[in-house]
């Protein structure tokens, strides 16, 4: 049998991926730690579109929890489109955070999203078909000071995926790197600051603009006009004049 597969789905951006491939007759691998928000949604999504969705509750920072989750994958058939949503953030000075967080957030955000991506895409290259959808960020176009780690880890999502696509051309195989700005889910609290950023867009917007960008081939997006515009300028702008304005937007 045929999988979409979801990591990330207890919530926020993930639960709408999830819900939009539901909605179009895909069957599903959703994940995430959240055992009993899965188990609900894995429920409802079946009943409400008549597909597969298989819950699988993993803590995706941790080798063990990657390596069940492809091992569950292989045991219910072919993943043809791989959403590496899972990731988190962390507000706070550098020299203060947590380091096991930090390592949490570089696993998570960086090593999972590599090697479940390793671990699925040959498969689709042998049928020619798929895609991988990597959750990047507009946070991977400056470097953010008191996100300092979020920032760099989204960097590397973006540097990566656009390089897969360019190994895939001609595959039948699609990669895009997905980079929203602010938008309306639990990431700021799980961040730590919920008032961080309050002029946020929808998940809905989201997941429209990743479809939309899937299917005219492109490498990566960026969701939303204003964030496009932002993002790009921060790019071409000598880091000096942009990391005082990129340590204060994310203030408002
Ligand atoms: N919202 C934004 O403003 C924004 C902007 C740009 C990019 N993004 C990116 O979008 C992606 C989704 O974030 P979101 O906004 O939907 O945030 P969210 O509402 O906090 O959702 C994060 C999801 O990741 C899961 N997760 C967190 N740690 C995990 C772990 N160790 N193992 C397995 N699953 C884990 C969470 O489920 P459990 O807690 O159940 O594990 C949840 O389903 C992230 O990669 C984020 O960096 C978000």
């Amino acid at each position: 049998m045929d999988f979409a597969l979801v990591t990330g789905a207890s919530g926020g951006l993930g639960e709408h991926y999830a819900r939009y491939l539901a909605r179009r007759g895909n069957n599903l691998i959703i994940a995430a730690r959240s055992a009993e928000r899965l188990g609900e949604l894995a429920e409802e999504l079946a009943t409400a579109h008549g597909v597969r969705v298989e819950p699988v509750a993993v803590d995706l920072a941790t080798a063990e929890g990657r390596e069940q989750l492809v091992a569950r994958a292989a045991e219910l058939g072919h993943v043809h489109t791989l959403v590496n949503n899972a990731g988190f953030a962390t507000v706070g000075e550098f020299a203060d955070v947590d380091p096991a967080r930090m390592a949490d957030e570089i696993t998570l955000n960086c090593v999972t999203l590599t090697l479940l991506t390793r671990a699925l895409l040959p498969a689709m290259i042998d049928r020619r078909a798929g895609a991988v959808i990597n959750i990047a960020s507009t946070a991977a176009y400056q470097p953010i000071p008191t996100m300092a780690v979020y920032a760099a880890t989204k960097a590397y999502v973006l540097s990566l995926t656009e390089a897969l696509w360019s190994e895939l051309r001609g595959s039948g195989v699609r990669a895009i790197a997905v980079c929203p700005g602010p938008t309306e889910t639990g990431f700021f609290a799980a961040a730590g600051d919920d008032s961080l950023m309050s002029r946020r867009r929808t998940p809905e917007q989201v997941v429209q603009s990743t479809f939309r960008a899937l299917h005219r081939g492109a490498p990566s997006v960026i969701d939303g006009a204003a964030n496009s515009i932002m993002a790009n300028l921060a790019k071409r702008l000598p880091s000096r004049l942009v990391l005082p304005v990129s340590q204060r937007v994310i203030r408002y």
